[in-house]
């Protein structure tokens, strides 16, 4: 079975937890695009639906599931998002696709915060660079500050919320909470890809034919 195969299937499992009525936060990827349909085909009604970015918005609207601008909502009943990584504590590094400031925000604003995954996601120490989004205005400032650990992301452009995606790869990653507290205490940082385990409900990983669930809190 393909890593693609994979995702699907735990796409499938996790769009099974919608019910018509539900205000949904949808997030953003290869997996996240298997959601799309496999909710689309449950024929779900009154769902109240926000994207975590443009591609996302675009491929719901075209299967015909309801999105809004996130200005009014102030609580959604569940989300779904892909990760980068997962280690067993349920710390996730996400923003691979430079989405990770509004996939934060909507994991945060939800009851249930559903993570999916390939067999190829959970990992027993992150080995992936940690995505940053940082503000535009006083950017060279930031990036001195951060100093060579950082680097912005070649050939990315700004993010939906004018900021610029960047990378950094340095020592930490065996300490999530501390590098976390670390990178976010820099003003020029709007937001980082490790999301702790408290922000986590459940993670569906697909290995092979099965779905693992696994709940966190
Ligand atoms: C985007 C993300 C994605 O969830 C993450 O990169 C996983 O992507 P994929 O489902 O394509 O493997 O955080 O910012």
């Amino acid at each position: 079975m393909s890593a693609d195969d994979e995702k699907r299937l735990a796409a499938e499992a996790a769009a099974e937890l919608v019910e018509s009525g539900m205000t949904v936060g949808l997030g953003t990827g290869s997996t996240v695009a298997h959601l799309l349909p496999a909710l689309a085909r449950r024929g779900l009604t009154d769902l109240r639906c926000v994207a975590t970015s443009p591609a996302t918005a675009e491929q719901a609207r075209g299967l015909g599931i309801p999105v809004e601008d996130f200005d009014s909502l102030d609580r959604l009943d569940i989300a779904i998002d892909g990760t980068d990584e997962v280690i067993p504590e349920g710390w996730l590094i996400k923003g691979g696709g430079g989405a990770h400031l509004r996939e934060k925000i909507v994991a945060a604003a939800a009851d249930r915060f559903v993570v999916i995954a390939d067999s190829s996601k959970p990992v027993e120490k992150f080995t992936w660079p940690v995505p940053l989004e940082l503000f535009a205005f006083g950017l060279a400032s930031t990036l001195a500050r951060l100093g060579p650990d950082v680097s912005l992301r070649p050939g990315t452009p700004p993010s939906p919320d004018g900021g610029l995606i960047a990378d950094y790869r340095g020592p930490g990653l065996d300490d999530p909470a501390t590098l976390a507290a670390r990178l976010e205490a820099d003003a020029g940082v709007a937001a980082q890809g490790l999301f702790p385990p408290a922000l986590v409900s459940d993670i569906f990983i697909a290995r092979g034919t099965d779905v693992e669930r696994t709940t966190i809190g």
